[in-house]
């Protein structure tokens, strides 16, 4: 794999952006491009079979059409039921974005933490796992239905949001959570409304940076940082272009529709 090839992203939608800015922000010089599978979100109420027929249509587009060193699966759903099988049938290193739990459940201070993930996300096998890991910490677990819909719908700063939000933040704080990981990577996007609903000694968390860092190191270890000065940042998008537009800072707005 040559070292100025593409690191590659896809997301349900929008929501990947979030870890797509921490991967930019630590390594600038590597060439990306995100693909934002928008017009079938969201992954996260769809049988594991589905996510999988997803994952391999982003990831058949995105070899088919770059020279891809890496691929980001840059979406907790399409990693917690699709990235074994990715790994098992495509020879391209895979990072996965897997609920911040272990931080979490090791900082926290009463011994309880919330995950506000997806329905796709929680009931998964490697989920399940994680919970298990941790058996000594209560972790109250909160599916975050129709979140990314409003999202994905340009309605992040709706009433309708903020209902959803309080309604689902609520029974956590009253359990005494010190910690509330964000187990979606379109749930960043939804801080500053969360900030305001959830008491301040709540530490908010997600896996963006350290999927960076873990990204950044892969590269070093095999020696595939791109060293020359070309690079370049393509997104693509098969709904609404100015939705992942507005998302992205100034630098990088080369958004294009794509029917993939
Ligand atoms: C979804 O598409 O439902 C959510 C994506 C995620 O879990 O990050």
């Amino acid at each position: 794999m040559r070292n100025n090839h593409f690191i590659v992203f896809f997301d349900s939608g929008v929501g990947g952006t979030t870890v797509w800015q921490e991967v930019h922000r630590l390594l600038p010089n590597e060439s990306t491009v995100y693909l934002a599978d928008s017009k079938n979100a969201p992954y996260g109420i769809k049988s594991q079979q589905e996510i999988i027929e997803l994952s391999v249509k982003n990831t058949e587009f995105l070899i088919r059409n770059y020279p891809v060193k890496m691929i980001v699966v840059a979406c907790n759903t399409a990693t917690t039921n699709a990235i074994a099988y990715l790994r098992a049938n495509y020879n391209i290193p895979f990072i996965g974005v897997e609920p911040a739990v272990k931080p979490a459940a090791l900082q926290s201070k009463s011994g309880v933490i919330g995950v506000l993930a997806t329905q796709g996300t929680l009931d998964s096998q490697s989920f399940h796992q994680v919970v298990k890991t941790y058996k000594n910490t209560t972790i109250i677990e909160q599916e975050g239905n129709g979140l990314v819909s409003l999202i994905e719908s340009g309605q992040i700063h709706s009433p309708e949001m903020t209902g959803l939000l309080q309604s689902y933040l609520t029974p956590m704080i009253a359990q005494n959570i010190d910690y509330l990981v964000l187990g979606c990577t379109h749930y960043p996007l939804l801080k500053n409304q969360i900030k305001k609903i959830v008491p301040q000694h709540v530490q908010i968390i997600d896996s963006g940076e350290a999927i960076a860092k873990r990204i950044k190191t892969v590269l070093e270890e095999n020696k595939m940082m791109n060293t020359t000065s070309v690079h370049q940042q393509l997104f693509y998008t098969n709904k609404d272009t100015s939705l992942l537009r507005n998302l992205l800072p100034e630098q990088a707005k080369n958004v294009s529709f794509l029917d993939f």
